[in-house]
This record gives C-alpha cells, sequence and structure tokens, in this order.
C-alpha cells in the first residue's frame, strides 16, 4: 500500500480522494490533515476508509511515501513549516498551490529537494481535467510514476520538461476552463438574442461545444481543416468567420494567454517575497 498523505482537505483534494476511491485497483492508504473538524468529518463520511487528522504529528508522518500540499497558496508556508521537522524522509512532496515555485517550497522546507508541482484546472473536480506537471532533478522514477497515478486518476497529464512551463500551462489550462466559459456565455447571450429562452439558449451552447469537440476528439485532422470542411464560399459560416478575423479574435486569445502568463509569473514571485528564509 502507498500511504498518501493529503494536507488540506478541501475541493482539490476531495477531487482526488473521490477520483482514486473510484479506482477498484488502486492501492493508496489515504490519510488527511486538516485543522477544520467539520472538514474532516464530511471528508471521513464521503470517504469511508480515509482518515483525517486535525494536525501533523510525528507518528502521522511515518512512512508516508507521498506527501501532498493540497492547501490555498497563501497557507503553503504555514504548513510547510508544520511538515518540515519529520519530512527528510519522505521519497516525494507534490504540490498543487498555484503559483508557488519549487525553489520557494525548498527555501520553506530548509532544502528538502524531492518536489514535484503540478498545475490541475477545475475540470479535475468531475474527473476530466488537465494537469501540467514538473518534477525537480531529485525524484525518481518511482515517485514520478507514484505521482502520475494518482493525478491520473482525475484527469490528463503533461509532463513538463523545465518549470517555467508550468506557469504557461497556468495561463492555457489552469485559467482556460474560464476562456471557455467565455465563449459559452456568448453563445449563449447570442441565442437570447436571436429569440431562444436563456434555458434553450444554455441547452444549445453545451450541446453545440460538446458536439464539436466529440468530433474533433473522433476526427484526427487539424482544427483549421474541420473548420474548412463547414466554411463554403459564401455561406453563413464564412460571413460569421470573417467577422472573427476582422475583430482580430485570434490574436486577442494569443494577447490574453499572454497577459495570464506575464500574471502567474508575478504571483509565483509575490510567494517567493512573502516569507524570509529561515536558514540560507
Ligand atoms: N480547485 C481547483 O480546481 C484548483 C485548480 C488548480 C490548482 N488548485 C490549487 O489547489 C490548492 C487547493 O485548492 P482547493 O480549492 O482545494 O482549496 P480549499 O478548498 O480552500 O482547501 C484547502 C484546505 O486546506 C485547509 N487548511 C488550511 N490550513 C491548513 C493547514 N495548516 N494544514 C492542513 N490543512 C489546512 C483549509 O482549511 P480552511 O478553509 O479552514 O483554511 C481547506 O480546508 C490551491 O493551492 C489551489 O491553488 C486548485
Amino acid at each position: 500500500m502507498i500511504k498518501t498523505l493529503f494536507l488540506g482537505g478541501g475541493a482539490m483534494a476531495s477531487a482526488l480522494i473521490g477520483g482514486i476511491l473510484r479506482d477498484p485497483n488502486q492501492n493508496n492508504a489515504l490519510f488527511v490533515v486538516d485543522p477544520d473538524s467539520s472538514r474532516c468529518a464530511a471528508l471521513t463520511n464521503a470517504f469511508p476508509g480515509i482518515r483525517c487528522f486535525p494536525k501533523v504529528s510525528s507518528e502521522l508522518m511515518a512512512n508516508v511515501d507521498l506527501l501532498i500540499f493540497a492547501v490555498k497558496p497563501q497557507q503553503m508556508y504555514v504548513v510547510t513549516q508544520q511538515v518540515q521537522p519529520y519530512i527528510t524522509q519522505i521519497p516525494v512532496a507534490l504540490s498543487i498551490a498555484a503559483g508557488v515555485r519549487t525553489d520557494t517550497i525548498t527555501r520553506w522546507l530548509h532544502g528538502f529537494p524531492r518536489l514535484v508541482r503540478a498545475m490541475p484546472n477545475t475540470p479535475s473536480l468531475v474527473g476530466a481535467g488537465i494537469s501540467a506537471v514538473y518534477a525537480t532533478a531529485d525524484v525518481d522514477d518511482t515517485a514520478r510514476q507514484m505521482v502520475n497515478n494518482l493525478l491520473a486518476h482525475v484527469g490528463d497529464i503533461i509532463w513538463l520538461d523545465k518549470e517555467a512551463k508550468i506557469d504557461a500551462m497556468t495561463a492555457i489550462s489552469g485559467s482556460g476552463p474560464a476562456y471557455v466559459f467565455y465563449f459559452l456565455e456568448s453563445l449563449q447571450d447570442a441565442a437570447v438574442t436571436l429569440g431562444m429562452s436563456a434555458e434553450q439558449a444554455r441547452f444549445i451552447a453545451l450541446s453545440l461545444v460538446n458536439g464539436s469537440l466529440k468530433l474533433a476528439q473522433f476526427d484526427n485532422r487539424a482544427f483549421t481543416q474541420l473548420r474548412a470542411d463547414i466554411t463554403s464560399k459564401g455561406g453563413t459560416t464564412e460571413h460569421a468567420l470573417n467577422v472573427f478575423d476582422a475583430a482580430g479574435v485570434k490574436k486577442v486569445i494569443g494577447e490574453a494567454i499572454t497577459a495570464a502568463l506575464a500574471r502567474a509569473v508575478e504571483l509565483g514571485n509575490v510567494m517567493d517575497a512573502s516569507h524570509p528564509p529561515r536558514h540560507e
């Protein structure tokens, strides 16, 4: 059994635990630390078999195979200080805290080097996420596999060779669900303007995006080609796409993602500067 300890039992930890427990072949013994007793009670109710504790102890940290930081970024410093006295024997620690870099966590953990950082996204909450993952050089293949198996329970995984790419993925797939929802909103609004009820417009937007997605997954050709297939010369689609092009929609999407990337880098710097090193 893999002893897996979650620090923080919130939305993301619940999604991961739910995903793990849906797998009949899973071999994790699951432990959680969360100071909120109602959260602990809710977790152990929802997932019989897991154990939840209000704080870290040496007994709990003993023989942990995989430690997971699943707290808010601004709670990371406090949590690292709580586990630091017991961490040296842990094979690998995974952080899903947005924007907190591995060098920052290593510094807060007084030099602990075996870190994996992951950026999941909200569809992970329904098992359909994408996680961007980066491991420091000290993480061995067994530990990588352990992390991979865990995150695979809530969706797809992209391993990255450079940590800076986590910031890029934060801008693309981390924030990405909001871009898709923005498009859904726009479709819904347009359908209402054209006379559909709000309920019909919501149904139409979801069905349209869902169907197009399925077609793109089924048909391996480039997205451009799929688009060309329904864009006949002088037809309705061409008229609509001409308006997109004239407004520079593609360029604006690129600029929006670049702005998100700049903010991700900035937030990483803010987190790094938020607490001074205790040991140089
Ligand atoms: N939700 C997502 O889809 C998503 C996507 C990508 C990345 N993430 C990252 O995942 C992390 C967790 O997000 P979340 O949405 O699961 O947050 P959350 O629901 O707020 O869960 C965090 C939990 O940790 C608890 N906690 C606070 N201090 C603690 C301590 N010292 N030891 C142990 N537990 C402590 C919190 O309790 P209190 O509420 O009492 O403080 C809360 O129950 C964040 O860093 C976020 O950036 C989340």
